[in-house]
């Protein structure tokens, strides 16, 4: 999948999202090593600490599918800023992919690129354990 097609499919996730406490959709397409592709969006929750962002949603559907060597993920908001990933959601991706890419777009469809060590420098991982 080329990168547009990968922040199109994101941007079409922003569809499914539900979220009808922030009104702040958020889509995510995941791309794997072996070039399949994962679709998340956020879920809210009345609970508001249940809900689950665009990024995790499409990592859980990757992992329990078996991927988990993730190359990189396009994150599309209606924002005027790009939509950069949450810390938890950061967190996650370095569990599985450190050296991974992320593509954060705003609502004009524009896009920045960066690396997940820039967006989480000295992460917490497993080498600690
Ligand atoms: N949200 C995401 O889906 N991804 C992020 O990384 C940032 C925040 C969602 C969670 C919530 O549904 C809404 O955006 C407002 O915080």
């Amino acid at each position: 999948m080329t990168e547009r097609e990968l922040c199109q499919a994101a941007v079409d996730m922003m569809a499914r999202s539900y979220v009808p406490y922030s009104h702040f959709p958020v889509g995510a397409a995941l791309e794997c090593a072996d070039g399949t592709v994962f679709t998340g969006c956020n879920v809210e929750n009345a609970a508001y600490g249940a809900t689950i962002c665009a990024e995790r949603t499409a990592i859980c559907k990757a992992v329990s599918e078996g991927h988990r060597d993730f190359v990189r993920i396009a994150i599309a908001g209606t924002s005027d800023d790009y939509c950069v990933p949450c810390g938890t959601c950061r967190q996650v991706m370095m569990e599985f992919a450190p050296q991974m890419e992320v593509i954060c777009l705003n609502g004009a469809g524009e896009s920045r690129k960066f690396a997940l060590k820039e967006l989480l420098p000295y992460g917490f991982d497993r080498s600690w354990l």
